[in-house]
């Protein structure tokens, strides 16, 4: 069995005072979730506040939104994911397609960022997915298994022992518009059967979350399906009563 994990990614969002209110309106109300994993993934400069406010409450922990490919060095500007275990950071986010895009991350620079997640003991989040050309031309599969190949290529066949895979359709993201639970099904059982050709025992354990316009009202028919362990949401996340009703839909039973 699964434990879910929902994880909120605030991007570029936030000052210290909504970042007050954002978790005051999450803890106040998080209380009695049963068995669902609970991340929030602030901006770096966010990060101690939000460890401090969070410390009496060990039902969710911080992830970062992305790390550095590199280890420790004249790498201005940018943050190792040694740095964010050290802060007390659990996951990473790699590789998301906001990176990929705007930040013109290759496969091979997000396969680096995984494994310097993996040797710092952070677990990596990483985010596949296809855009809407490609899905349109029928490209989808090829696509995410070519995400997922450079990571195995550069971290070998046990990549996904210790990691999360978020499917987050391009066309999904901050558009309102969420993939169907039936073709979200489809993509992440085809992960699943990707990673288990490396190893059946790891793709069992692995969780697979939904990203790309989760909110409140869909979530649970997203979350019912057998391979969807979860979810990465986004605007979502910005609203307290709005990112526990998701984690709510996450809960076992
Ligand atoms: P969204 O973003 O929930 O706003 O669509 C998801 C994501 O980018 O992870």
């Amino acid at each position: 069995m699964r434990q879910p994990l929902v994880m909120g990614n605030w991007k570029m969002n936030g000052r210290r005072s909504m970042v007050e209110g954002l978790l005051k309106a999450i803890m106040a109300d998080i209380g009695d979730l049963f068995g669902v994993e609970v991340v929030v993934c602030p901006p770096y400069p966010y990060l101690g506040l939000v460890m401090d406010r969070l410390a009496a409450n060990s039902t969710v922990v911080c992830g970062a939104q992305d790390v550095s490919a590199y280890t420790d060095g004249a790498y201005t500007g940018d943050v190792s994911a040694e740095m964010a275990r050290d802060v007390g950071c659990r996951f990473a986010i790699i590789g998301h397609s906001e990176r990929r895009t705007l930040f013109r991350e290759t496969d091979a620079i997000v396969a680096q960022k995984f494994a310097r997640s993996l040797a710092a003991d952070l677990t990596p989040v990483l985010c596949v997915g296809e855009t809407a050309a490609e899905r349109d031309a029928g490209r989808t599969q090829e696509v995410v298994l070519r995400q997922l190949s450079a990571v195995f290529k550069e971290c070998g066949s046990n990549a996904f022992d210790r990691a999360v895979v978020a499917y987050e359709p391009v066309w999904a993201i901050g558009t309102g518009r969420a993939a169907s639970p039936a073709e979200a099904q489809t993509v992440h059982r085809f992960i699943r059967d990707v990673v288990a050709r490396q190893s059946a025992e790891a793709a069992g354990r692995l969780r697979i979350l939904y990203g790309g316009s989760v909110k409140a009202q869909n979530a649970r028919d997203l979350f019912e399906q057998d391979d969807i362990d979860g979810g990465l949401i986004g605007g979502a996340s910005l609203a307290g009563a709005d990112f526990v009703g998701i984690c709510r839909a996450a809960c076992i039973g």
